[in-house]
């Protein structure tokens, strides 16, 4: 286990934001962690555990404890004629663990190439592309509560996914379980999911295997998702509106070009991107926070911003678009 005092943590937020955190701990198996659980002087601060801090956006420095998980490995626990399942520590890079089983031709998270972040934070935030969610591949989860200091396994059914939610995101629970292990349920006869967007028409003419549909979603997420090394940033920064029926047919009146998804019958999807762009706000920005202008859905750190900037931005987003449309935008970044 490692601890730092007054710790930058340039390094460990997307949105590349120069803030401090007074402690920053490190662990690196589950033994470190129970040890953690049972420090008295951790309980009586605030603390937060990040992952590779690609859905976060710090408001400041923070004094009180930061953790990081740097639980590693990948482990076949189970193997039958169809699929796999793998135990993988919630410290590993998400993207290396996809690379990891496109290799191998195991198949089910193809689509979920090139996402920022690791194991653990995917399994909270049940990240997703192209069709794909981490739920669809999920058996079990692996975390601590700090309600109690024991270790739970929580099935899938327990995880309660949904789209960009989880157990671990619910109001009461956010913060409180610390993810050691991710058990993942691969196929060997991949299955392949390319109705999304345009991955079917950008893989025309090529081979369909589970190598090139990695190899295509990574094109495409290059080409309108900036690169976080490049222009700080915490991809998607709101989640795309549910709306409910009656909502929606009054504002197709308005907008008959409005791009939709029906989720059921009572409620429909709209992309707050298209929003974000009618209230012409592509490329606006304040103090050194920006819309993208290729993908106005991310908030980009142009030029030094604070988190003020970013913050600012995102009401003004979330003002317009209320005033324009009637939806709230719901940030899907993590305010620290
Ligand atoms: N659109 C516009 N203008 C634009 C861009 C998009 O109007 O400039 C509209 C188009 O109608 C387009 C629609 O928005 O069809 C949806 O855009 P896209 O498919 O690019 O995806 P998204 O809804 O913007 C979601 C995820 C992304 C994920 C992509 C691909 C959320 C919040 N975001 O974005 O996830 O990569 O789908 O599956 O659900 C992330 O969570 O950080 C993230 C990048």
């Amino acid at each position: 286990m490692r601890i730092y005092e007054n710790y930058s943590l340039l390094r460990c937020n997307t949105f590349h934001l120069d803030v401090k955190t007074r402690w920053f701990v490190e662990y690196d198996n589950e033994e470190d962690l129970q040890k953690l659980l049972r420090d008295e002087y951790f309980f009586s601060q605030q603390f937060w555990h990040i992952g590779q801090g690609s859905n976060l956006l710090f408001l400041g420095d923070f004094n009180g404890i930061i953790v990081h998980s740097n639980i590693r490995g990948i482990e076949m626990v189970e193997e039958n004629d169809d699929h796999l399942y793998l135990k993988v520590g919630a410290a590993e890079n998400w993207d290396d663990f996809v690379a990891f089983c496109v290799k191998r031709g195991w198949g089910g998270i193809e689509n979920l190439s090139l996402i920022p972040g690791e194991v653990g934070a995917a399994a909270v935030q049940n990240i997703g592309a192209y069709g794909v969610e981490a739920a669809d591949v999920i058996a079990e989860v692996h975390a601590y509560s700090l309600k109690n200091s024991e270790k739970q396994i929580f099935t899938n059914e327990d995880c309660r996914y949904a789209y960009r939610h989880s157990f671990f995101k619910e109001p009461e629970n956010r913060g409180w379980f610390y993810i050691t292990h991710v058990v993942f349920r691969l196929n060997k006869k991949p299955v392949f999911q390319l109705d999304y967007g345009n991955l079917r028409q950008c893989l025309e003419g090529k081979n369909i295997n589970l190598q090139t549909v990695r190899d295509t979603v990574i094109e495409i997420r290059k080409a309108k998702l900036p690169d976080p090394e490049i222009l700080g940033n915490a991809g998607s920064f709101f989640t795309n509106p549910y709306i409910c029926l009656a909502h929606y047919e009054g504002l197709k009146k308005r907008f008959p070009e409005m791009p939709h998804y029906a989720v059921n019958d009572e409620v429909v999807k709209i992309p707050a991107a298209w929003l974000i762009e009618q209230c012409g706000l592509k490329g606006a920005s304040i103090g050194g926070a920006a819309v993208h202008t290729q993908q106005p859905l991310v908030i980009v750190n142009q030029d030094h911003a604070t988190a003020n900037d970013i913050v600012s931005l995102a009401e003004k987003i979330q003002r317009e678009v209320k005033e324009k449309f009637g939806v709230e935008l719901q940030p899907e970044v993590n305010y620290i």
